[in-house]
């Protein structure tokens, strides 16, 4: 049997939703999925596709499909949400306001109707305006609110820096904090090391540049290849978090989260490193920045804030 009794929703069945929700079974840490589209009959049929690798994957988290009927998501510990329309080629997610903001907000509202004790994920675009409407709509505590860009953000990060060396994805560890946008994106390359050496001592600056531009257009690479935004990715990091919280791991990713102060800034949701656990955010941790990782922070911050002003 799945090791706890965490039942999480998963709002949107589109290819991320159903990426989350096969993520998280296969992790088997769950006890049930539900995963809701207002596709007339969309969820129920990805539910069944999903749970009918169940014996394959060998696990035992119940996957159930419901078209948008929230009373099946009722007293959920955790819900994510993916609604919303993808970017399409040469789009900016800060482009998709416009519809995203109708639906998040009423998604929120349903939600919360049902599940009043709940974690919420934000994956929907563009993400860090989304997270903070969630707190608008719902009025949650901060620590109940994640923003979902930082931990994807990273796995392309190493992704990119594990091509530059030439190294194993397992050797390399690093961090991408800021907004989950393609100017927004701040990768910590001064950070990011090879089994704990700094990746500098192994490739040249010039590449660690191309390193840090290839992260930032990571999602934007792969809209134009795909003619949609990424899934699978996506899908795996959202699974991180819910299990970290699921699981009350404290592990630590960079999410958008409420601040109040920390990095000398406050009144928006933006990307910064974390602890999460059974309570959610159970910790906001404060890195030392170089001062041109603190500039690019900074202005960072004042794109998400552009756009979050574009909220009616
Ligand atoms: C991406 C979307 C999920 O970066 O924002 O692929």
């Amino acid at each position: 049997m799945s090791s706890n009794k965490t039942k999480v929703t998963v709002v949107g069945a589109g290819a991320v939703g159903a990426s989350c929700a096969e993520y998280i079974a296969i992790k088997n840490f769950a006890s049930e999925v539900v995963l809701l589209d207002i596709k007339e009959g969309f969820a129920e049929g990805k539910a069944m596709d999903l749970m009918q690798t169940a014996s394959l994957n060998s696990f035992d988290t119940r996957i159930i499909g419901s078209t948008n009927d929230y009373t099946k998501t009722a007293d959920s510990d955790i819900c994510v949400i993916t609604s919303g329309i993808p970017r399409k080629p040469g789009m900016t997610r800060e482009e998709l306001i416009g519809i995203n903001a109708g639906i998040v907000k009423s998604v929120c509202e349903s939600l919360i109707k049902h599940s009043p004790n709940t974690i919420i994920i934000v994956v929907s675009n563009p993400m860090d305006t989304m997270t903070y409407l969630a707190h608008q709509v719902t009025g949650l505590p901060k620590n109940r609110i994640i923003g979902m860009g930082g931990a994807l953000d990273s796995a392309r990060f190493k992704y990119r820096l594990a091509e530059a060396l030439a190294c194993p994805i397992s050797d390399i560890d690093g961090m991408v904090i800021g907004g989950h946008s393609d100017k927004g994106m701040v990768p910590l390359t001064a950070h990011a090391t090879r089994n704990s050496i700094k990746v500098s001592e192994f490739i040249s600056d010039e590449r660690l540049s191309q390193v840090k531009e290839d992260t930032k257009v990571g999602g934007a690479t792969l809209t134009k290849l795909l003619g949609t935004s990424a899934w699978y990715a996506p899908g795996a990091a959202v699974s991180g978090l819910v299990q970290a919280i699921a699981c009350d791991q404290k592990k630590m990713f960079p999410c958008s989260v409420l601040l109040e102060g920390e990095y000398g800034l406050s009144g928006l949701c933006i990307g910064v490193p974390v602890i999460l656990g059974a309570n959610g955010i159970e910790k906001i941790v404060e890195i030392k920045l170089s001062d041109a990782e603190k500039a690019h922070l900074l202005e960072s911050a004042e794109g998400v804030k552009k756009t979050n002003a574009l909220l009616a």
